[in-house]
């Protein structure tokens, strides 16, 4: 199954399908990455080549409705063979995400051809037909454990049951039509052997013997170690201790070579004892009934999280329609790590769509690990991220659209049309407060954003701050040279010990906050670039010291403010941008100063005055002007 533009739909039958499938077997994803293999010695395929995607498009749908595919484009050039199948073993429910997984790490191999195993499912692209290929010496693959738990008296007994059991796999799977699972339970003391085989639905009946033979061989010389995979060019064996699919699951394909015997003694009893067994064999029943709801419920909630994922995915295809072909006349704006499209999709849902500038492998990798961490974030005061695409030609990032501006489009602007009221104000540096507070820790993760900044701030048409942009500097920073998210920051917004230092914690963004209260209060941006006009923490701290607080407070409002609050807003600002780290609040604090009125809040320290001459040196050695919105 590919990548859907208009997601919800693929999930819901799915969704439809769970109750279903949970009713049959119990899952656990088997969907963990076994082993890569990119030919890296040629370019030979882009991702927007028409060959590969043609072949990627046939293989998906192909896996979609028959769990395993595979398809040709010998012309136009280059040639492109691909091979696609979810393993016997596999649950219905699980094949579309083991193979969605398998796509994301295609980024990994291109533009060279690759060979990717998961332990449920395996895909090849390559530049010839493979599709009779049994054993390749130079690319297959055998991973053992190095760890055995086996103890060394047993080691032997061990070795014996790992041969016994992967020579009935091998037998069954020959049997069965290139699919068998077996097993053997361990007598009391010792460890039992669990095993999985599987061929590649192109290879005929002698093919798969000749693989799997030599992959029996290969897992075998694994023992006694206590677990192992065989990764060959026409099929995948695993052995290991641990039951690593389920019996109860798979029926027909199912082997097993010692059944638990449960003997049914039927006896001449006192009526006594034969109720207290009932009673017995009841509370037996009761607790199997119970034990098997509790693990539907933990692979419900795994599922639930790998679905969330698969929703995630977007065609390249849909969101380049979507922008009509990042049409100029679509553009929002032009962001440190790539432009922002308007984007309508399929189902006329209005989407922001950021076109990243950078798409080296590795880097689509770390961008879907990190979609994937914070596209599980919600709050009311983040951008919402809905997903990515990372199979076409570039990255593109996709988010919920807001139709108002930026905070500093609103703000900052001279001759803006629009006055932001005192209360206007006080409910976004609320917003921001909150939505900042939460990435530092109400998710669970801690999220440090690293450039909050009026730019990155956006409005929606009720004023609710939302922020953008996080999650991402992470992954975006080991480039430095085009992005101001990397380490640059922006200048103005960076503290002290970050700036001087790159000593990056939360604090940093509570610094950064503080500037940012200070600007939205006095109207003013923080200038540290013109020499000689002092910056707004200057002054704020001066009027501060004078106690007089309310006389920085932005003129355009005319006066329309309470003093006293203006004043306990403002004063916060100084205590998140004093010069010690230490002395900063944490966010949840600010919060509760924000919302709690009658609160004291304490005396700030003396915020840095950074020399201007030594940050213009900084700031013309590191870009960091870019605008964002997005
Ligand atoms: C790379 O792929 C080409 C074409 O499929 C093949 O001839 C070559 O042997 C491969 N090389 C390696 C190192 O995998
Ligand atoms: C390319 O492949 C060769 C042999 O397969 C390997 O020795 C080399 O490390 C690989 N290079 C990279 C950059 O992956
Ligand atoms: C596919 O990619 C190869 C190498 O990158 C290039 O030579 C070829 O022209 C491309 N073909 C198409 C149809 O884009
Ligand atoms: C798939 O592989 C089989 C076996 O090699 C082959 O006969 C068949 O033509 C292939 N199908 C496609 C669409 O390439
Ligand atoms: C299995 O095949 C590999 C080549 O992929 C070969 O090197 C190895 O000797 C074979 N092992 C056995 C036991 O046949
Ligand atoms: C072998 O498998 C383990 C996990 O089972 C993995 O961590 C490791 O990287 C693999 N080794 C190779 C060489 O692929
Ligand atoms: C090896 O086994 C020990 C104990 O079973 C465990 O603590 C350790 O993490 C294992 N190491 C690896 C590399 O699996
Ligand atoms: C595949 O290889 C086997 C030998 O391993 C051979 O007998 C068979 O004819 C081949 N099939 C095709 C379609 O090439």
């Amino acid at each position: 199954m590919e990548s859907n533009g208009a997601s919800p739909s693929i999930a819901l039958p799915l969704l439809a399908l769970s109750s279903f499938f949970f009713a049959l077997a119990v899952s656990v994803p088997q969907i963990t990455e076994a082993g890569l293999h990119c030919n890296n010695s040629t370019e030979i395929v882009t991702s927007n080549n028409f060959s590969f995607r043609a072949v990627m498009r046939e293989i998906s749908e192909s896996v979609a409705d028959q769990r395993r595919g595979n398809y040709s484009v010998t012309s136009p050039p280059p040639v492109v063979y691909g091979l696609a199948q979810c393993e016997g073993g596999l649950i219905e429910m699980d094949c579309p995400l083991c193979f969605a997984e398998i796509r994301t790490r295609i980024p990994r191999c291109l533009p060279n051809f690759g060979q990717l195993y998961r332990d449920g499912c395996f895909l090849r692209y390559d530049g010839y037909d493979f599709y009779n290929e049994t054993v390749d010496p130079t690319h297959d693959m055998l991973n053992c454990s190095s760890n055995s738990t086996v103890p060394a008296e047993r080691a032997t007994e061990f070795s014996e049951r790992v041969d016994r059991v992967l020579r009935y796999v091998l037998a069954k799977a020959l049997q069965n039509g290139g699919f068998a699972v077996a097993g053997e339970d361990a007598p009391e003391g010792a460890v039992g052997v669990y095993a999985w085989a599987q061929c590649w639905s192109t290879l005929d009946a002698g093919g798969c013997r000749v693989c799997l033979e030599n992959a029996t061989s290969m897992a075998r010389s694994c023992a006694p170690g206590e677990e192992a995979r065989a990764m060959n060019a026409g099929c995948f064996l695993r052995y290991s201790t641990t039951k690593f699919y389920d019996l109860d699951s798979r029926g027909s394909s199912e082997v097993s070579i010692t059944k638990a015997v449960v003997p049914i003694v039927v006896a001449i009893a006192p009526s006594a004892a034969v109720v207290i067994s009932l009673v017995l064999i009841g509370a037996w029943i009761g607790y199997k009934e119970y034990s098997k709801k509790k693990r539907v419920q933990n692979s419900l909630m795994q599922l639930r999280a790998s679905m969330s994922k698969f929703r995630l995915y977007f065609k390249y295809e849909t969101l380049e329609k979507a922008t009509n072909f990042f049409h100029d006349s679509r553009k929002l704006g032009q962001g440190g790590a790539g432009s922002v499209y308007k984007g309508i999709l399929p189902d006329k849902k209005v989407v922001a769509i950021k076109r990243l500038v950078i798409n080296t492998q590795q880097w689509a990798d770390d961008l879907f690990n990190e979609v994937n961490l914070i596209s599980g974030i919600q709050h009311k005061n983040l951008v919402k991220l809905l997903g990515c695409s990372i199979e076409g030609p570039e990255s593109l990032l996709v988010y919920e659209y807001l139709s108002n501006k930026s905070l500093d489009q609103v703000l900052l602007v001279n001759n803006a049309t629009r006055i932001l009221t005192w209360e206007e104000r006080l409910h976004i540096i609320i917003g921001i407060a909150e939505g900042l507070a939460y990435l530092h820790g109400g998710y669970g993760v801690k999220i440090i954003h690293r450039d909050i900044k009026a730019s990155n701030i956006l409005l929606d048409e009720n004023l609710t701050a939302k922020i953008a942009d996080f999650g991402l500097a992470r992954c975006i920073s080991p480039d430095k040279s085009h992005l101001c998210t990397g380490i640059a920051g922006t200048i103005g917004y960076m503290a002290p010990e970050y700036l001087v230092r790159g000593q990056l914690t939360e604090k940093a963004d509570v610094y950064a906050f503080g500037v940012l209260v200070l600007e939205i209060l006095t109207g003013r941006k923080n200038s540290v670039y013109t020499q000689g006009s002092s910056s707004i923490l200057q002054s704020v701290w001066k009027h501060y010291k004078s106690t007089n607080l309310a006389a920085c407070i932005d003129p355009t409002l005319q006066g329309k403010f309470l003093v006293l609050e203006a004043s306990n807003v403002l004063q916060i600002g100084l205590l998140c941008t004093q010069a010690s780290m230490e002395l900063r609040p944490p966010m949840s604090r600010v919060v509760e100063m924000l919302h709690d009125k009658d609160q004291v809040v304490p005396q700030p320290n003396q915020p840095p005055f950074l020399n201007a001459s030594v940050l213009f040196d900084i700031s013309s050695s590191r870009s960091s002007t870019c605008t964002h919105g997005y």
